[in-house]
């Protein structure tokens, strides 16, 4: 029989990380989920567990404190003995204009998704290190680390930062066999954008293949990245927007 893969991912009580969680649960992977609401961490984790094809174990809690990243490894550990995979998808974004952002924003947005991704990673690619069998690592850009978004520069500063991270991090993880790439999700239809009533219809407009993202669509290409099918791909950003970043405005449109 194959041995269960361990994945752990963040921010995934509702969205993108629920749904990429979803597939690796389908998958067979024992999963140690997070989220920084504790009753989405319960909700996701029973309805997960009711999948019935491996363990779903939730740890609240902000997942960019060090305590959280040693309680979600030390799960990890204590009750699967490894971690294969890592999903780090937790990211917040604070909207507001450059001229005026406060300095409040700007720290909390670089402190969860830069300062949280760096750290999370390192704490599991040392774990990794020590297991001699390598692993995949997926970290959570978006399409603002790649074209202007009003704003969004804090944001997209911090998302082309984890980019960089994962570019930076072949030349330490590739000798220990881990691969670590980097999923840039365009407009995704979430519970959180879906409250502007406007975005769906909004983003229909703009995206070349005529709507937003579902949550499966950017998880296909997520699981995708974690998977033995990825086994030559390293540092890499995948795109996954309907075509947004490849186009300009255009007189001729
Ligand atoms: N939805 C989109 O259109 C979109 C587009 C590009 C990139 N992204 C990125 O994808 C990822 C997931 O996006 P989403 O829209 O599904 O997320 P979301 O905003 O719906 O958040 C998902 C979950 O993360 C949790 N969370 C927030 N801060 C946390 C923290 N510090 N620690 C642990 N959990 C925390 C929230 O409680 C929420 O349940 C994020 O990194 C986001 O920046 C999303």
């Amino acid at each position: 029989m194959k041995t269960q893969k361990v994945a752990i991912i963040t921010g995934a009580g509702q969205g993108i990380g629920l749904e990429i969680a979803r597939k690796l649960v389908e998958e067979g992977t024992h999963i140690i989920l997070n989220d920084i609401e504790k009753r989405l961490t319960e909700e996701a984790v029973a309805s997960l567990s009711q999948i019935g094809k491996s363990s779903v174990l939730g740890c609240s809690g902000d997942s960019s404190s060090e305590e959280v990243i040693f309680e979600l490894v030390d799960l990890a550990l204590r009750n699967f003995g490894r971690i294969d995979q890592l999903v780090a998808n937790a990211g917040i974004t604070l909207f507001g204009s450059f001229l005026e952002y406060s300095r409040n924003d700007f720290f909390e947005v670089t402190r969860v998704n830069q300062a949280g991704t760096f750290f999370l990673t390192q704490a599991v690619a040392q774990v990794m290190k020590n297991q001699k069998s390598g692993g995949a690592i997926l970290l959570t850009s978006s399409v603002t680390a790649h074209q202007s978004h009003a704003n969004l520069a804090a944001y997209a500063m911090s998302k082309a930062a984890i980019e960089m991270l994962a570019k930076n991090l072949v030349l330490e993880l590739a000798p220990l066999g881990i691969r670590i790439n980097t999923i840039a999700p365009g407009a995704t239809l979430t519970e959180r954008t879906a409250s502007d009533p406007d975005y769906a219809k909004t983003w229909a407009k703009l995206t070349p293949l005529g709507k937003p993202a579902a949550v499966n669509q950017i998880a296909d290409a997520a699981v995708f990245l974690l998977s033995d099918a990825a086994s030559h791909i390293t540092g890499q950003t995948l795109i996954v927007d309907g075509g947004w970043t490849s186009i300009s405005p255009s007189p001729y449109a």
